[in-house]
């Protein structure tokens, strides 16, 4: 996301200067099957480690992820704004279901996600009331992404029967937001020709303008099998892109293996792997092309940027030409002024206005 940050803070610099309504970036939401990735995906993208991620249905309540780019230098106004303090730290998160809480561990970001789902639906139900999450940073494009729950197909324990329909209205309830980007996502290790999330995209986006496909788990497909034929789009073709992507293992997880750390084991196993379209996939090429979804909607934006500033030129050019007489020079236009002026506040003193040289005002 690096290089929008830039390009989008100057573009609305642009649009606040006009007073318009600056340029709102789509959501990215994922949709996939249980425990298919959808949570790690979400989080290589944000780059940082925060979100509740296992075997099971782990993720049980919508999680609505606001990122705000917050400069260091703006950040003193931005806590005040907010009402709180912030010593030492840039990055910082905030739920919008805890007053006066500022979270600058990311850890403990993740133990409240968990907390929080358990303690509005319990320990095996879906809840439909997303959970809101603000992070500010300097590191991030402003933009709202949404994690959510897993299809699933048969309950499990005492879930409710119908947890199947309730998964399914909660993600037909997020994807059909034309301003949504899907990520739909499947596991390398099942059959793409079936996968549920490209087909639940599919029925809100028939045409495939806002759904791109990625593929997890690359590292656990069987021995003697390859993901060539659905990474060439010769299964299901998806016209922005099916990407495959190496996450971190629930292994890596335990014993905390670093983001970076993934990302060069992710790189490797790519060129070792799929020498011929490793440049097409992994995580860093999955970011840039999001990074360049996000361009092409901020290009759609730039035509009524565009007619906001004619507007106002035209404006203020009516305006200029209201104070009367075309201005030949700038004494002349001084002279005209200081005469309204005095003619309406002090008539008294007309006279002697006028008689002011033009040289003496310049
Ligand atoms: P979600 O339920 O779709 O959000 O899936 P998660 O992101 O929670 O991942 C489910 C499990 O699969 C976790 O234990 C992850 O560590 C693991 N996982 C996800 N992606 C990959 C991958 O590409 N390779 C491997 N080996 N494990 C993965
Ligand atoms: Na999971
Ligand atoms: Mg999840």
């Amino acid at each position: 996301m690096d290089a929008l940050i830039p390009i989008l803070n100057k573009l609305q610099d642009a649009f606040n200067t006009v007073g318009s309504e600056s340029i709102q970036l789509p959501q990215i939401v994922v949709v996939g099957s249980q425990s298919a990735g959808k949570s790690s995906v979400l989080e290589c993208i944000v780059g940082r480690d925060f979100l509740p991620r296992g075997s099971g249905i782990v993720t049980r309540r919508p999680l609505t992820l606001q990122l705000i780019h917050t400069p260091v230098e703006d950040k003193d106004v931005q806590c005040q704004r907010l009402g709180i303090t912030v010593p030492n730290e840039n990055e910082f998160g905030i739920f919008t279901h805890i007053q006066n809480r500022v979270y600058t561990d990311f850890n403990e970001i993740r133990l409240e996600i968990e907390a929080e789902t358990d303690r509005i639906s319990g320990k095996k139900n879906i809840c439909k009331e997303p959970i809101t999450l603000q992070i500010y940073s300097p590191k991030v494009v402003t933009l709202t992404l949404i994690d959510l729950p897993g299809l699933t197909k048969i309950p499990v324990d005492d879930q409710p029967v119908d947890i199947e329909q309730q998964v399914r209205n909660l993600i037909i309830h997020y994807i059909s937001n034309p301003n949504a980007i899907i990520l739909a996502i499947t596991p390398a290790n099942v059959d793409f020709s079936t996968s549920e999330a490209v087909k639940f995209a599919k029925e809100v986006d028939p045409e495939g303008q806002r759904t791109l496909a990625v593929l997890t788990k690359l590292d656990l497909m069987d021995r003697g099998t390859d993901a060539y034929d659905v990474l060439c789009g010769r299964v299901i073709p998806v016209k922005l892109g099916i990407i495959g992507v190496v996450n971190r293992s629930q292994e890596d997880i335990n014993k905390k293996k670093p983001i970076d750390e993934a990302l060069r084991y992710e790189s490797a196993f790519l060129q070792k792997t799929y020498p011929s379209i490793a440049s097409r996939n992994g995580t860093p090429f999955l970011a840039k092309t999001l990074n360049r979804l996000l361009m092409y909607h901020i290009r759609d934006c730039l035509p009524s940027l565009k007619a906001r500033i004619n507007q106002m030129v035209s404006h203020f050019q009516t305006l200029v030409n209201s104070f009367g007489e075309p201005i030949e020079d700038k004494g002349r236009l001084l002279l005209q002024i200081i005469t309204k002026f005095a003619s309406n506040y002090c008539g008294t003193i007309e006279g002697t206005a006028k008689n002011i040289e033009v040289s003496e005002l310049c």
